[in-house]
């Protein structure tokens, strides 16, 4: 909630530009998302396209009907959004969204859009040596009966509270630990080949300083930029850092 109308559709287009002027950003094979607040998606999505996808930052998980102030994903659809993002620890602690309801939201918004689903611990959880039950708790019961058909729309992000818009970031071997664990859990949940397919992302104050060093573990697969993606030119160098990996990897 950082950006009007004309503000966020001006940076969008910036952001556009910079990579479609590049074929070394735009034939990179990477895939580039922008998350927008709902009352910009249409005008975000109309000044951009591929390879830049447009998501949104919440979805309810009814069909439609009486519930003020929801947005459905039929709603997200027609304004031609491509992906979703879940269970963002602001939706979890200043909404009180639940698992239960966290749930819910994935298992609708995954049976026609690539959904984002962020886990993470907060600064008290992590002090207590609580990460691993805690992110182990978060994804059994987010994904409780989530059915396999629509595996190929999940994406985790490993989202620590204490990271977000703090500046401050876990090591890259602290972020690893938790990604390898979360890779744990799903191949126990699905299989191991379905959760090598899984993509998970890293989130917290990543900014263009750091995001070769976290980029580059095994089992960080990508990024969820916050405060960063609102300067276009750092998010460009973000885009442009990812890149380089992406030829190096081949991934
Ligand atoms: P940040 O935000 O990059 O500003 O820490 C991340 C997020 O809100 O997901």
């Amino acid at each position: 909630m950082n950006l009007t109308l004309s503000e966020s559709t001006s940076l969008a287009k910036l952001i556009y530009d910079g990579v479609a002027s590049s074929s070394e950003l735009s034939d990179a094979g990477m895939v580039i998302g922008i998350a927008p607040d709902f009352v910009s998606l249409l005008s975000v999505k109309q000044v951009v396209s591929l390879p830049i996808l447009v998501g949104s930052q919440n979805v309810f998980y009814e069909e439609k009907g009486a519930f003020t102030g929801e947005t459905s994903l039929n709603m997200l659809l027609s304004v031609g959004c491509d992906f979703v993002i879940v269970g963002h620890s602001e939706r979890r602690h200043i909404f009180y969204e639940s698992d239960d309801v966290i749930n819910k939201k994935i298992k609708v918004s995954s049976s026609r859009l690539k959904s984002i689903l962020c886990v993470g611990e907060t600064l008290p959880e992590r002090k207590e040596e609580k990460t691993n039950e805690i992110i182990e708790k978060q994804i059994l019961n987010n994904l409780h009966a989530f059915p396999i058909k629509n595996i190929h729309n999940l994406i985790v992000a490993y989202e620590p509270v204490w990271a977000i818009g703090t500046n401050i970031t876990p090591t890259p071997k602290q972020a690893e630990d938790v990604h390898l664990l979360i890779r744990q859990i799903l191949a126990n949940m699905f299989s191991k080949p379905v959760a090598s397919n899984i993509p998970i992302i890293y989130g917290g104050s990543v900014n263009a300083n750091n995001v070769k060093s976290l980029l580059s573990m095994p089992n960080i697969d990508g990024a969820l930029v916050g405060g960063a993606s609102l300067k276009a030119g750092e998010f460009l160098e973000i885009i442009r850092t990812a890149s380089l990996l992406c030829k190096k990897t081949g991934e």
